[in-house]
Formats: structure tokens, C-alpha cells, sequence
């Protein structure tokens, strides 16, 4: 695996190569990641993975001083699955003119009113920073893939928007997440929960398959049933059991809009934090299962 720091000197290596899989990623790899490399390995013959804690996507009072960068570890691991380049750009690379405070000189993308929602809301600002670096990184790599994984719903939800609205002749690919035996899905924030912390993060995920087997019953059963009533329920048991719930939503999973009775395609989500960490997970599903 070659290691490259610096966009000029990725364009000579790749050098117009038509083949190229591309796996973003802000490092701390764990195995829901290394899932990424793989996939994109059945899609090219070159897989190129960027590591690059992105500061224009952290709020104020978020965790970029203390996002964990472990780039020897990582490279390990990325040698081990298989990947061809690892691209880890500095902020300057990626930020020629950002002093790390003042955005006025660095050019973003306003991503749709729909990145004001769901994570949007208590986080303005991060998908238009997520949006920003995603095509810059597309930019360096001019990739025919990219891999993304689904636990990021709503980040998936707006790169696709974001190729679509851009005309990038690019394929996006989200991968279903990858989650702990307790189902508490793989993340690198989840280094920061204790060990009683990590067993009761389960719920989060609980709390959700719950909200699917209703709606699924119901469905079967032909019952109606109130999503805000379901909500309801499923944000007390969570703050009954310690958590601080950003938000739980029953959406499309083709719009991310609300869900209505019509729709089939379904996705359950939620944020919410367990002592001081930010979780988020989601369950796509089929209103009617086959
Ligand atoms: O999902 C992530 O790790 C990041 O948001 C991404 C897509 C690499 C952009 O910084």
C-alpha cells in the first residue's frame, strides 16, 4: 500500500486511472470500515482510502481535539484488507485558505434544506462540511465508486444528492452497517463509552428494531398505527434509561421526509447520548417485509 499526503502527488500516481474505488474515512478504522474495503475491492482494481479528520464538519463544541487519530494502527490495518492507497492529506491540503476558525475565504457547498433536519439540527453547519470535503476528496481521487456506509443515513442520503445535483460520473455504494454481538453499531466514537457504557448502547439499537416490529404488526394485522405516538414511547424508554435523545424520526427512505401511510420504503433513526458520547443508529426496512 503506497501512503500519499499530498493531492499532486495522487494525481501522478493514479495517473488517470479508470479503475478506482474510493473509501472516505476520518480513521480510527474498525471492522465496519475494513467492511467498506472490501466491498470496494469487488468493485475496482485500485481501492484508494482517504483518512482525513475533517475540521470543517465538527461544531464549535465538538470533539475535533479529541477525535482519535491512530494513523500507524490504521495503516496496519488497510495493509491487512487489502487497500492500494491510503491518501492522508493535511488541513492545508484539503484547506488552502481555512485558518481553522474563519470560513470566509473557504468556498462550500450548501447541501438541501434536508441537512437542516435529523443531525442537521443539533449540528448546523456539518453537512455542508461533510458535503465540502466529500467533493474535494472527489476532486484529488476522481473515482468511478465510492463505498459509504449506511449507519451514516443522512450523510449517504445528501452525498447522493450531492453527486446527482453535481453531475459526477460517479457510482455510490452504502454498505449495510456493521455492528458489535449486542448490535450496538460499529463506531469510532464508541471508544470513548466505559464498559458498563458500551453494554447499555445496545438500547439505542433496541429502541429502533422495536419501532420496526410495530410498524411491521401493525402492517401485517392491518391495524393503524401513530408513528408520534411510537416515538414518544421509544424517546421515554430511552431517557428512562439515562439517555439525552437528540432526536428519533420515522422517515421515507427514498426522501428522508416524513413517513406517511403510502410509503413502503421506511427508515427508523436515532441520536442520542450516553454519558457525554453522541450515538447515532438507523434500521431501513420494508413497511410490508416479502
Ligand atoms: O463518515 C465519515 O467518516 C466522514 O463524514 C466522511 C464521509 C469521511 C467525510 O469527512
Amino acid at each position: 500500500m503506497q501512503i500519499i499526503h499530498t493531492a499532486t502527488e495522487l494525481r501522478q500516481i493514479l495517473n488517470n486511472q479508470d479503475n478506482i474505488a474510493f473509501v472516505p474515512t476520518m480513521g480510527n478504522l474498525h471492522a465496519g470500515h475494513i467492511r467498506l474495503v472490501e466491498i470496494a475491492k469487488q468493485h475496482a482494481k485500485c481501492v484508494v482510502v482517504s483518512i482525513f479528520v475533517n475540521p470543517l464538519q465538527f461544531g464549535a463544541n465538538e470533539d475535533l481535539a479529541s477525535y482519535p487519530r491512530t494513523l500507524a494502527d490504521d495503516c496496519e490495518k488497510l495493509e491487512l484488507a487489502g487497500a492500494h492507497i491510503l491518501f492522508a492529506p493535511s488541513v492545508e491540503e484539503i484547506y488552502p485558505d481555512f485558518d481553522g476558525v474563519n470560513l470566509n475565504q473557504t468556498m462550500t457547498i450548501t447541501p438541501p434544506l434536508i441537512a437542516n433536519e435529523l443531525c442537521g439540527a443539533s449540528r448546523p453547519g456539518h453537512f455542508t462540511g461533510v458535503a465540502t470535503v466529500v467533493m474535494k476528496l472527489f476532486n484529488m481521487v476522481m473515482p468511478q465508486v465510492a463505498i459509504f456506509g449506511q449507519k451514516d443515513f443522512q450523510q449517504l442520503f445528501i452525498i447522493k444528492q450531492l453527486v446527482k445535483q453535481f453531475n459526477l460520473p460517479i457510482q455510490v455504494i452504502g454498505v449495510d452497517t456493521v455492528r458489535e454481538v449486542n448490535g450496538l453499531a460499529m463506531s469510532s466514537r464508541n471508544g470513548y463509552l466505559s464498559i458498563e457504557e458500551r453494554n447499555q448502547a445496545s438500547q439505542l439499537h433496541e429502541t429502533l428494531q422495536s419501532i420496526v416490529t410495530q410498524i411491521q404488526n401493525s402492517s401485517q394485522l392491518n391495524h393503524p398505527i401513530d408513528f408520534h405516538q411510537l416515538k414518544k414511547i421509544a424517546i421515554s424508554a430511552l431517557e428512562n434509561k439515562g439517555w439525552t435523545v437528540n432526536y428519533v424520526a420515522i422517515k421515507s427512505s427514498v426522501t428522508l421526509l416524513d413517513a406517511t401511510v403510502d410509503d413502503k420504503h421506511l427508515v427508523a433513526l436515532a441520536a442520542a447520548k450516553l454519558g457525554n458520547t453522541r450515538l447515532i443508529d438507523n434500521i431501513e426496512f420494508l413497511r410490508t417485509p416479502d
